[in-house]
């Protein structure tokens, strides 16, 4: 089990920057996620740290180890990729043996190596089959398996889970986290889904283009973004972003003056779970209903204000409010978010960034 230290590490291909001089402390048995839209460089970091790709500058540790020039072999890591990367002509068992017996593991010690993985990850009934005959989910175990083999110092996984179905996809998450749990192993997890970076992480790494955005626990970043990036990126449905004029030190949204805000504030955040839905007539703005999207548990209200925008708000699952209704809003002073034209957090909830 080992520490991941990242110090400066920028990468270029060609005259293209994919990472921005990336300073970053993965703790032994953490589980840290790297999350971000498509193109910020997530993958490029993992394979980075996997010494698939060299970087251009900075250096990584491993443990006490500075692997920054060490062959991938060399690294004491385990990769699970999003296409699983099975053989498919080789049995689940072969699949799994195949990188150890390649390194002239002894058999002993093989053998125990895959019946533990297959232990942890239920495939016992499934070693002497080919992967064509596994379903998607077993074919990812399998995957996973041919990594807990290796018994690494740490496991990189890049986007695991994209492949499956929705079902599968949170079933998998639940068993990934059982595992962390039950291997205490250093884990580097890439997503560019936000609920899966807030349900599996100790810590999250947002990217954006190739540098860091913010890093912390999933709650904290939820509660206190750095940046609008943040705040749009972490959480579902996502924040709601109103423009605002400043007048006496009050944020002004369509005429309706909602609380002291910081004297740069351009725009206010407010995620649709604490907006809060008042009748006709009451709360601090009125709005018209648009769409009321009924899911069960939840309702989803798109709602417009006078001035045209947007928002959309979270109510009781059994809300339903017809297209042109009116209602009323209240914006709770301790859920706003304040944000400066460079998109930097000025507050949250009153308390200053
Ligand atoms: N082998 C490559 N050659 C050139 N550019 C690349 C290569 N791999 C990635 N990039 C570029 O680096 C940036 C980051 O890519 P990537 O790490 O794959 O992003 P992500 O995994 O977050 O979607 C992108 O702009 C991508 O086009
Ligand atoms: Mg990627």
């Amino acid at each position: 089990m080992a520490e991941v230290r990242l110090t400066g590490v920028s990468k270029f291909y060609g005259a293209a920057q994919a990472l921005h001089t990336i300073s970053l402390t993965v703790a032994d048995g953490e589980f840290a996620v790297f999350v971000g839209p498509s193109g910020c460089g997530k993958s490029t970091l993992l394979r980075s740290i996997a010494g698939l790709e060299e970087i251009s500058d900075g250096a990584i540790h491993i443990g006490d180890r500075d692997v920054t020039r060490a062959a991938p072999s060399e690294r004491d890591v385990a990769m699970v990729f999003q296409s699983y990367a099975l053989y498919p002509h080789m049995t689940v068992r072969e699949n799994m043996d195949f990188g150890m017996k390649v390194n002239n593991f002894p058999e002993a010690d093989r053998k125990r190596r895959i019946a533990d993985a297959a232990r942890i990850l239920q495939l016992e009934p499934y070693l002497d089959r080919k992967p064509a005959h596994l379903s998607g989910g077993q074919r990812q175990r399998v995957a996973i398996g041919r990594a807990i083999v290796k018994e690494p110092k740490v496991f990189l996984f890049d986007e695991p889970l994209s492949n499956l179905d929705a079902k599968l996809r949170v079933q998998m998450r639940v068993e990934l986290e059982a595992l962390h749990r039950d291997l205490k192993a250093t884990m580097v997890y890439v997503t560019h889904d936000q609920v899966e970076a807030m349900t599996m992480a100790d810590k999250i790494v947002v990217l954006n283009a190739g540098r860091i955005e913010q890093v912390g626990p999933p709650m904290e970043l939820y509660n206190r973004p750095a940046s609008e990036f943040v705040a749009g990126f972490i959480g579902a449905p996502s924040m709601n972003f109103l423009p605002v004029r400043m007048q006496d030190g009050q944020a002004v949204v369509d005429g309706v003056a909602l609380g002291v805000a910081p004297a740069a504030t351009v725009k206010l955040g407010i995620r649709p779970e604490h907006v809060v839905l008042r009748p006709e007539g009451q709360g601090q703005i009125g709005a018209m209903v648009t769409i009321c999207e009924t899911l069960g548990g939840d309702a989803y209200l798109y709602v417009r204000l006078a001035g045209g925008e947007t928002l959309v708000v979270r109510a009781e699952g059994d809300t339903t409010l017809d297209h042109g209704k009116l209602v009323g809003l209240d914006f709770p002073q301790s859920r706003l978010h304040h944000f400066a034209a460079d998109g930097r957090t000025l507050s949250s909830g009153g308390i200053a960034a």
